[in-house]
């Protein structure tokens, strides 16, 4: 006990959080030079190709192929193919097990897949290997586990495959938004043409390897890589029975638009500008914790992001300070060394998106705060970035920034901040920092956002559904929610 008492009071925080470099190594990735699309369990070689490169370094990675209308078309016949051939009729309990393969599969090769990713989308080797990996693996094991119950999972409903998938996903969340949308496709007995975002296609290509140990039927899953022309060559496809597509709001209206009296099956899960609401009687430090994993995990790069911080007045200025000095310890930098906490915007272009929206902040007169921050000499950075004096009318506070950079408002009762959250055309997620369980009721209730995170943020599991209100989208991701969309029912 003396011990105990004697110890001095707790350190201020260092000034220098410097570490050793602990560099992942890149040795387990065996990337090739080029690659071509994935087509009826097939390499088919790719007429038109792009370069994919490290947004970390903007070192060269591989060739691409961009995907033409007659590739796409080629995948497409090849789905409907392994749908009609037996993939569509096999009992479930034979369809969970090439999922449950697939889920194992991902597991074993998990490292492998988590240095590919952090290469090629610059995202953190610690998120990568401790996030997406194990979440893309259990949402294979999850929806392994409802293939051969469909018929509880809606009694009397008599649920069939909805036929061929088209799937279009973005470069945030690459192989995890990969595992969310083809693990319940395939659970319900569909097949599936897969496009993965241009910037980071490598982890889907990877899969494909995956997909062969699993021995998977030919055609089940195919990988056409490419921009938005190869994803608008799916959108129109007319042997495309569904479209799951997860991208921006501006991409999502343009794909609702194409397919209105199309008779395919939809579902957008779109941006958001999510409140994360701290009131004056929360837990102070866990709540920086939350807020700085909300806005700065992934780059920001996240549609849930926890980007529009309101705090109650009250506590207004020392939650400020706290979150100002636990800024200056995250260290920004190598997406492959494993101290790092925030790596490399994904893109040129959304780095150009982040600048410009910031310089629109300060113009429109927020106050700026950016830690002391070596940045490397190449690649595409981002110093995490805090705006106080925020209005609710300033673009920061009402356009999706998708970068790491948070805007702090404020609000006096559980009424303003309600009113204060909603206001915004999106509606995917929000957070409330409170020790009350009746205000976090009071709250959800009432907060217009699909997700609500009460004491936490950014936490996922594939047994919840997922999804947005407004112009974040419709139809739900994760849980039995997520089985609907890929069903039809012959009631
Ligand atoms: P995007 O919506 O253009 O791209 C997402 C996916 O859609 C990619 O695979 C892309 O190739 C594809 N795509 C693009 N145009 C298409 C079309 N006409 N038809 C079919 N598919 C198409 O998003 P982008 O340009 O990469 O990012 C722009 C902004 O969108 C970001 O700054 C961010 O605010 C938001 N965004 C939101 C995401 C989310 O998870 N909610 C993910 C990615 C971006
Ligand atoms: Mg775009």
């Amino acid at each position: 006990m003396a011990e105990l008492d004697r110890k001095p009071d707790r350190a201020p925080v260092p000034k220098d959080w410097t570490y050793a470099p602990a560099p992942e190594s890149r040795e387990i990735v065996r990337l090739q030079d080029r690659y071509g699309h994935f087509i009826g369990g097939r390499w088919i070689e790719a007429s038109q190709t792009y370069e994919t490169i490290s947004p970390a370094s903007e070192e060269r990675l591989a060739t691409i192929g961009e995907g033409t209308p007659e590739d796409v078309d080629r995948a497409v016949s090849a789905a409907r193919e392994a749908f009609a051939d037996g993939w569509s009729s096999l009992p479930g309990s034979e369809r969970a097990k090439y999922l449950f393969r697939i889920a194992r599969l991902l597991q074993e090769r998990s490292r492998e897949f988590a240095v590919l990713e952090s290469l090629n989308g610059g995202k953190p080797i610690k998120e990568s290997r401790d996030v997406d990996l194990p979440l893309a693996a259990a949402h294979f094991f999850y929806y392994a586990g409802w293939a051969d119950k469909l018929e509880y999972a809606f009694p009397n409903r008599r649920p069939k495959p909805v036929g061929v998938a088209g799937q279009i996903i973005p470069w945030n969340f690459p192989l995890l938004m990969l595992a969310w949308k083809i693990a319940p496709a395939l659970a319900c007995g569909n097949t599936v043409v897969l496009k993965p975002a241009e910037t980071t296609p490598l982890t889907a290509l990877l899969f494909c390897d995956v997909l062969r140990q699993a021995e998977l039927p030919a055609g089940v899953v195919n990988i056409v890589t490419g921009d938005g022309r190869t994803g608008a060559a799916i959108v129109d496809h007319a042997g495309v029975d569904k479209i799951a597509f997860t991208g921006s709001t501006e991409v999502g209206k343009l794909i609702q638009r194409r397919l209105a009296g199309s008779g395919k099956k939809l579902t957008l899960e779109l941006g958001g500008k999510a409140a994360n609401i701290v009131f004056d009687d929360s837990a102070l430090d866990q709540a920086v914790e939350g807020i700085v994993n909300g806005i700065y995990f992934n780059q920001g790069h996240v549609c849930c992001a926890g980007s529009r911080l309101f705090v109650q007045e009250s506590i207004y200025e020392p939650l400020v300070e706290k979150l100002k000095r636990r800024l200056e310890t995250l260290r920004v930098g190598d997406p492959l060394d494993k101290n790092t906490d925030v790596g490399a915007i994904n893109s040129a272009m959304q780095l150009e998106k982040i600048k410009e929206l910031v310089a629109a902040g300060k113009e429109e007169g927020a106050e700026i705060y950016q830690p002391p921050c070596r940045l490397p000499e190449k690649g595409y950075w981002f110093v995490p970035t805090v705006f106080t004096n925020v209005a609710q009318s300033y673009r920061i506070a009402q356009e999706e920034i998708f970068g790491p950079v948070l805007s702090v408002l404020t609000f006096r009762t559980p009424e303003e901040a309600v009113e204060k959250a909603n206001n915004t055309p999106f509606g995917l997620s929000a957070g409330v920092w409170t020790e009350k369980g009746s205000r976090i009721l009071w709250m959800a209730q009432r907060l217009r956002a699909g997700v609500v995170w009460a004491n936490t943020y950014n936490r996922f599991d594939p047994s919840s559904p997922f999804g947005g209100y407004k112009e974040s989208g419709f139809g739900r991701e994760g849980g039995l929610h997520g089985l609907e969309p890929y069903l039809r029912f012959e009631e």
